[in-house]
Order: structure tokens, then sequence, then C-alpha cells
């Protein structure tokens, strides 16, 4: 994002950005409170979980101290791989240029509503133009990604039918999906994800993100979902329990064309595979890519999980690891001794088996290594934070979050 901003602008931004980052939680989720009361229809575009837990507004709230910092020129992180990740899931979602002026107004009057005389005409004008600074930056960049996955901004949902549902672990069902009609099967980047459109049982419409679970050049897209549990007062998840518990071989669901930027870069230097639970989904992509078409290549995955039994996707995990050759599996399993079936139990060739959670200290690191990371926060900041450690540059440690960025693209290494 090469942009500066006015003169103008930079002295409004300089005399209000310290209150607007101090505040910027509080001034995100009343721009979703404003929004949602002027706008209900938009309502089915968001994640009603995320909404709850407050997850969009922090991550809404961390990039616009990001982008902010940014234009005033203070080091921080490059803001360009976060436009790039915001500008994926919005096209995955259909956001559409039209819809910008709406979120520009109620974000700007959230900013008045909280930060109230401080919010002067001259603090107005300079947010107004640093709105559009970012709103040009997405746009453009969204720009880029429809036409890449060929997408019409607004409208990527098309119907896909369900052709294999399979049982992966006692929490985890995996879907194939082709499209329906004469669409071609689109192609995908290993570690991009499609969006999955439903209406709910009370008729709310919900989409969510799902990693691609088998590497490209098959005759059907995966997704492979994790059941996510009511825990204390907070309820089953929606969308997970809906695909698990209402949808079967032959149903049709709205699916958005594969986006997301977390893709395997192209290269023949060793890569490590680091994941924790259903965070295996775009490893497996990955994986089985690398193994058909660079399998001199060298490979170190590592995996954590409760126990086998309730490790995701272990066999394919082994049917890649199978045809390269040199290849490194290290598992960390809490309850090694839970293996649900006798192929999860065995360890298998060149499989090293850990107890306890996962320590990047025992882990292969070959020279020139890229890796990957995709499981829960706390496991990536600390996994990341042990690869930094260990040497590894920050620019070859990519990760992807199932959820909302809370780190607007940099994560805490302690
Ligand atoms: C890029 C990307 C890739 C992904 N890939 C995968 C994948 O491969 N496999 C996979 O299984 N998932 C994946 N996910 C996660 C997936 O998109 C969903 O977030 C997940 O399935 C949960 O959705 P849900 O509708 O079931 O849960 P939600 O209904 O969204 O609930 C999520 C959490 O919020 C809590 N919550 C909801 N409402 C409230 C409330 N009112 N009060 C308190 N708490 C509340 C729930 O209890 C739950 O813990 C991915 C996400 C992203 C962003
Ligand atoms: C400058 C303007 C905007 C900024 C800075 C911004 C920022 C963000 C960020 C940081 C996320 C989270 C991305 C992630 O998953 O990590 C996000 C998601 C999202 N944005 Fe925007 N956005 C902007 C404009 C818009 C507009 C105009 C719309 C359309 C109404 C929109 C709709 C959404 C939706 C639906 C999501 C997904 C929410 C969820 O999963 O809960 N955004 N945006």
């Amino acid at each position: 994002m090469d942009v500066l901003p006015t003169d103008r602008c930079a002295a409004g931004l300089a005399a209000t950005a310290g209150s607007v980052a101090a505040n910027a939680q509080p001034i995100t989720a009343a721009f979703y409170r404003r929004l949602f009361a002027a706008h209900p229809e938009l309502r089915a575009l968001f994640n009603d979980g995320n909404q709850a837990t407050g997850r969009q507004a922090r991550s809404l709230a961390a990039a616009l101290v990001t982008f902010t910092g940014h234009l005033l020129g203070e080091p921080g992180p490059p803001v360009d791989a976060v436009l790039r990740r915001i500008a994926h899931r919005h096209a995955s979602l259909g956001v559409a240029p039209g819809q910008y002026p709406v979120v520009g107004t109620h974000l700007l009057a959230a900013m008045g509503e909280v930060l109230g005389a401080a919010m002067t005409p001259a603090a107005h004008d300079a947010w107004d133009e640093a709105y559009w600074l970012f709103a040009t930056a997405l746009v453009a960049e969204e720009a880029r990604v429809y036409q890449r996955i060929g997408a019409d901004p607004g409208h990527p949902w098309r119907p896909w039918r369900v052709t294999a549902r399979t049982v992966a672990t006692p929490e985890v069902v995996s879907f194939d999906l082709v499209p329906v009609g004469p669409d071609p099967l689109p192609g995908y980047l290993a570690g991009q994800y499609v969006t999955v459109a439903v209406e709910l049982p009370g008729g709310d419409r919900q989409a969510r993100q799902y990693s691609l679970s088998r590497a490209p050049g098959t005759g059907s897209l995966r997704i492979t979902v994790r059941r996510v549990p009511a825990v204390g007062d907070a309820p089953a998840g929606a969308v997970s329990s809906h695909l698990h518990d209402r949808v079967n071989v032959g149903d049709v669901l709205d699916v958005s064309p594969p986006a997301g930027d977390v893709t395997l870069a192209p290269g023949t230097g060793p890569l490590v595979l680091l994941s924790a639970g259903i965070g295996i989904t775009p490893m497996i992509a990955m994986l089985g890519h690398t193994a058909r078409l660079r399998p001199e290549r060298t490979v170190v995955a590592a995996h954590a999980d409760r126990c086998p039994r309730h490790h995701a996707l272990r066999s394919d995990l082994l049917d890649a690891g199978a045809l390269l050759r040199d290849f490194h599996l290290h598992t960390w399993y809490d309850d090694p001794a839970d293996a649900g079936t006798v192929t999860n139990g065995e360890v298998a060739a060149g499989e090293t088996r850990h107890h306890g959670p996962i320590d990047v200290g025992a882990l292969p690191l070959p020279e020139g290594a890229r890796a990957y990371l995709c499981g829960p926060l706390p496991f990536m900041r600390d996994v990341r934070a042990g690869l930094l450690a260990r040497g590894l540059p920050p620019e070859h440690i990519r990760y992807e979050i199932f959820g909302p960025d809370p780190w607007a693209g940099t994560p805490p290494t302690d």
C-alpha cells in the first residue's frame, strides 16, 4: 500500500491516532452495532459467532491500528500481507465496492460516538480521508482476487453437490464437492479455502471458510469439518453442526470459488508443515501437492493432537509421506494410548512419536526451510516464536488462522 496521506490528513491522524488506538475495540464494537441497526440485511454476510465473541471487532480494530501506523510512517509490520488476507476473505464472501460507503459512514459515526469532543471536524475529515485510502487499496486488491478466481463482485456463489461424505474421526467429517451444472471444477492452490453458505434451521443464512483438504488435481474438492461442541455457556458451532447433522451425499450447498493467500510457494527447498487439531487440513493439500509434483523435496511434518483417535486425516498424511523421498513425521499426542483404530495406534515408518505439547526444539529443521503453520492461536504464536528462536527468518514462516486475524499480520513472540 504505497499511498501518502495529505498533510492535513496526517496532522489530523497524528492528533487522534493515540485515542483511536486506545479505543479501537469500543469503536469497532459500536461500528458493528450501528451497521446492523441500519442494515439488518448485512447480518447474513457476517459470522454471528465472531460478532458474539467480539473476534471480528478485535480483528478490524487491529487492522485499523496497523494501517493508520503505516500512513503515519511509523515502524510496523508490512501492511500488504494484511491487505491481501482481508481482500481474499472479502472476495470469498462477495464484498463489493458499493458497500464501502456504508461501512465508512458507520465507522466514522462510531468514532464520533466513542471519542466525543475529540472527534473535531478536522479529525473527522482526516479519518474520512484515511478510511478511503484503506478502502481504495482493498477494493483494488479485491478486484484482482475476483478476476483471478473468476467471480463477479457481490455474486461469488454457485451451487455445489456433495458427492461423498466420509467420517474422519468421531468429531470430523469430510465432504467431497463438485459444481452443479456446466461450470468446470475450479483450479486452486494448495492452502486455499472455499466458503460454504448454508441456511440454518431458523432461516438465517451463514457462511464459513473451509480449507481444501486434498491436493489440487483430482475430480472434486474436499473439505474436512470439525464439529464445534458447546462448552459451558458457549453454544455449539452453528455451521459445523449443520454440516455434520444435516448435510448428506446428493445435497447442494452454496460455495464460492477457492480463495486465500496462504499458499504453498513454488520451490525445491525443504518444507516444514506444522499443525494442530483440525489445522491439518491445509497441510494435507500442501503435502499431497508436494508428494505428487516434487517428491524429491525434503518435508518435515509435525502434528499435535489430543490422541491418535482424534488425529484427522492421519492416513492421508502417511500416504502422501510415503511418496516422498525424504519425509520426517513427528507427532505429539496428549494421550498416545487412545488410539481408536490399530492403524492410528501404530507408530508408522518414519514417524517419531512424542508425548505432550509440541516442542519445536525437538524438530529437525533443515537449512533454508520454509514453514507453514495452522492450528489454534496459542499454538501458532508459540511455534512461530520457537522457529524464530531457531533462526528461521520471519518471511519464511506463513500461518493460516481459522478465524479473524487478531494480530494484523504480526503475532506476538512472547
Ligand atoms: C481460512 C479458514 C479456513 C478454515 N478451515 C477450516 C477447516 O478446514 N475445517 C474446519 O473444521 N474449520 C475450518 N475453519 C473454521 C470454520 O470456518 C468455522 O469457523 C468453524 O467451522 C466454526 O463454525 P461454526 O459455525 O460451527 O461455529 P460458530 O457458530 O461460528 O461458533 C464459533 C465459536 O463461537 C462461539 N459462539 C457462537 N455464538 C456465541 C455466543 N452467542 N456466545 C458465546 N460464544 C458464542 C461458539 O461456542 C464457538 O466456540 C476455517 C476458517 C478459516 C477462516
Ligand atoms: C476499509 C474498510 C474495511 C476494512 C479495514 C475491513 C477489515 C476487515 C478485517 C480485518 C476482517 C477480518 C479478516 C480476517 O479474517 O482476518 C474483515 C472481514 C470481513 N469484512 Fe471487512 N473491512 C472493510 C470493509 C468491509 C466492507 C465494505 C464490507 C461489506 C459490508 C466488509 C465485510 C466483511 C466481512 C463479511 C468479513 C468477514 C467477517 C467474519 O468472518 O466474521 N468489510 N474485514
